[in-house]
């Protein structure tokens, strides 16, 4: 049998250093629990467009679609803004979701105990808050058609195309509806039906894909407005949303800031089965290259590291592995380890990126 394929993609900013982290991990497994991986990294991003004029290289695509799983670091920095839209970091991460069809993008928001008074909400309003946002990932507003901008009479004119076609929503739903029932059972659906005709369709698509195929879960359906709010006052109320491209994005950020920091959160893009019965993947933080910390070793590597764990759980079957590393994450957490992101006004010493992944690993260790 061979190894199983991971291709790594660190990308800009804080990205090679969170991964860094995230390498130790790897090797951990290797060494302790005998799952070798076979590791090959490359560019994405402003490196890659910095080496190759281009922030992704058709070699480096292809890659990706021949492993069993990709994690990626963070894309983008502000020495890119001026490049032109086709050229940007941001271009590469874009491509590898639409050509490797990751049309599921699942962004946990769990909030670990020991980090309950450090939101900005109330402890009681966040304390075991343990939800799951599945944001459409290929298609919407991100992609749509016409897209530009265009000259009309003597201004200019910004143009995007939200666009969403049956077959595209219904495949999200079940994503959404298969994992509720491996969860607490209820979908909540957020679009804008009361304003867009893509909303209206969202609406009806998901509740025909629960009514013939998933009668057993619960669904509600809100406005997604309405679920920035609701996300606010009482985010224990939902188990999974499920809501479209650009409409995830936000309430993702959102949701990120319920558990603490924006430093914690994961993600698992993924695709339909490959031949090998996994499912196209792509692993990477919520979080963004964070320019502005960049190369100091203040970045926290645990949303990077839990993306990892959610690679073992998702594509290579592995759950009770990815439940020893969360373990291990959340008892660093409970000893009082904070990177920078985590100190408020009391005035601990953070540690450094590295120290909080050496860290980690230790508790791994300590698992055996
Ligand atoms: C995210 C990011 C990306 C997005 C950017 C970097 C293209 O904000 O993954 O949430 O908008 O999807
Ligand atoms: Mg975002």
């Amino acid at each position: 049998m061979t190894n199983p394929s991971l291709l790594i993609l660190p990308g800009d900013g804080i990205g090679p250093e969170v991964m860094a982290e995230v390498r130790k991990i790897i090797d951990w497994y290797g060494a302790k629990r005998g799952m070798v991986f076979d590791v090959s990294e490359d560019l994405v991003g402003g490196c890659a467009y910095d080496a190759h004029g281009t922030p992704l290289t058709d070699e480096t695509m292809a890659k990706a679609q021949e492993v069993d799983a990709v994690l990626l670091g963070a894309v983008g920095g502000p020495k890119y803004d001026k490049l032109d839209f086709s050229v940007k970091p941001e271009r590469g991460l874009l491509r590898l979701r639409k050509e490797m069809d990751l049309y599921a993008n699942l962004r946990p928001a769990q909030c670990f105990d020991a980090l309950a008074d450090f939101s900005s909400l109330k402890a009681d309003v966040v304390g075991g808050l343990d939800i799951m946002i599945i944001r459409e990932l290929t298609s919407g507003v991100y992609f749509g058609e016409p897209r530009g901008i265009i000259k009309e009479g003597n201004e200019r004119v910004g143009i995007n195309t939200q666009r969403y076609t049956e077959s595209e929503i219904a495949r999200v739903a079940r994503s959404a509806f298969e994992l509720a029932r491996k969860r607490n059972n209820k979908v909540c659906s957020m679009e804008k039906a009361n304003v867009m005709e893509s909303g209206v369709l969202w609406r009806d698509v998901v509740q025909e894909i629960h009514d013939a195929e998933y009668p057993d879960v619960e669904l509600s359906h809100m406005y997604a407005d309405a679920g920035a709010m609701q996300l606010t006052r009482w985010p224990k109320q939902f188990d999974v949303i499920v809501t479209d491209n650009l409409f995830g994005d936000l309430l993702s950020d959102l949701a990120a800031m319920l558990t603490g920091s924006l430093g914690m959160l994961p993600s698992a893009s993924l695709g339909a089965p490959m031949a090998n019965g996994r499912p196209k993947a792509l692993y990477e933080p919520v979080h963004g290259s964070a320019p502005d910390i960049a190369g100091q070793g203040k970045a926290n590597p645990i949303a990077c590291i839990l993306s990892f764990a959610m690679a073992l759980r998702y594509s290579f079957d592995q759950g009770a592995e990815a439940d020893r590393l969360e373990q291990a994450v959340e008892a660093v957490l409970a000893d009082g380890l904070r990177t920078a992101d985590l100190i408020g006004e009391e005035g601990r010493e953070p540690v450094s990126t590295a120290e909080m992944g050496d860290a980690i690993v230790a508790k791994l260790d300590a698992s055996l």
